[in-house]
């Protein structure tokens, strides 16, 4: 039997299309042409499809982007060293290093060896302390894209319950300080919670990013509720899904995001957003 969503799905796929082409065209206008360079240590395979896939839309949309390799026994020094003469190069306007780093290479070190001005990560501490102070700066990219999702689909989200489910540095917690900004009211849930289908179903708004295999359910979600999912999860028989069960979701929630086609292509128009911003910004110093 197929599903029979009465949920609006979500076309991120669409939405992210939509961004590249406003991107690419301020891109055209704008007098020069923006450097991205991505950084990528090691050979894991999920890090190589993303990075390839990153470095092709940038340039598309007419940033010239560079991916330097290194190999999995990189030191440390050496690693630094790479982000030091990426700093220095003035050709280059956003630096990214794809995470997880090899085990040993310490993550913390390396994002802070990067110039803030061109995080496009919005990974660094400078970054972090301004969205957690409410001023913005580099915003990081997959929370930024689902920022856009809701407002593309019209989501009131002042004064909406908004539970975020997961705290990582790269999505949970920046997602709340942003859903916070927007004036909703925010609940982070993890995996120390109490009851967490009981805290989920009061979300008007649900967030799930916590890279476990449809782990919320159709009774978890509140009818009309708005879902987006995170989640991007390789199961052992090779089908990729969401942290969001779609079928059985999509029956009681007001719009859904799929998985692939949500969340993923928005992250990808972020960085190149992000890229300009950082661009725009070095350029009026
Ligand atoms: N690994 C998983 N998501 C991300 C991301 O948004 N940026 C980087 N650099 N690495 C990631």
């Amino acid at each position: 039997m197929t599903a029979s969503p009465i949920a609006r799905v979500i076309d991120g796929k669409a939405i992210a299309a939509a961004l590249r082409a406003e991107v690419a065209a301020k891109v055209a206008k704008a007098g020069f042409t923006p450097g991205l360079a991505v950084v990528l240590v090691g050979e894991d395979p999920a890090s190589s499809v993303y990075v390839r896939t990153k470095d092709r839309a940038a340039r598309e949309a007419g940033i010239a982007a560079r991916t330097i390799r290194l190999p999995a026994d990189t030191t440390q020094a050496d690693v630094l060293a790479a982000i030091q003469t990426l700093n220095d190069d003035d050709s280059i306007d956003g630096i990214l290093v794809q995470l997880p780093l090899p085990k040993g290479i310490d993550t913390k070190a390396v994002i802070e060896a990067i110039d803030a001005e061109k995080d496009v990560d919005g990974f660094h501490p400078t970054n972090v302390g301004q969205l957690a102070d409410g001023r913005p700066g580099l915003v990081p990219c997959t929370p930024l894209g689902v920022m856009k999702l809701l407002r593309a689909v019209g989501v009131e989200i002042a004064g909406a319950r908004a539970v975020v489910l997961g705290r990582s540095n790269i999505v949970g917690r920046p997602m709340a300080r942003l859903l916070l900004a927007a004036n909703a009211t925010v609940t982070i849930v993890h995996s120390h919670t109490r009851d967490l289908a009981a805290e989920c179903r009061r979300a008007d708004i649900l967030i799930a990013a916590v890279g476990r295999p449809e782990i919320v359910r159709g009774d978890w979600i509140q009818p009309g509720a708005t879902v987006i999912d995170v989640g991007i999860n390789r199961l052992p028989d090779g089908r990729l899904v969401g942290d969001v069960a779609f079928d059985e979701c999509a029956k009681v929630a007001g719009a859904i995001t799929p998985v692939p086609g949500g969340v993923g292509p928005m992250t990808v128009a972020c960085l190149l957003e992000n890229t300009l911003t950082a661009a725009l910004a070095r350029r009026r110093g």
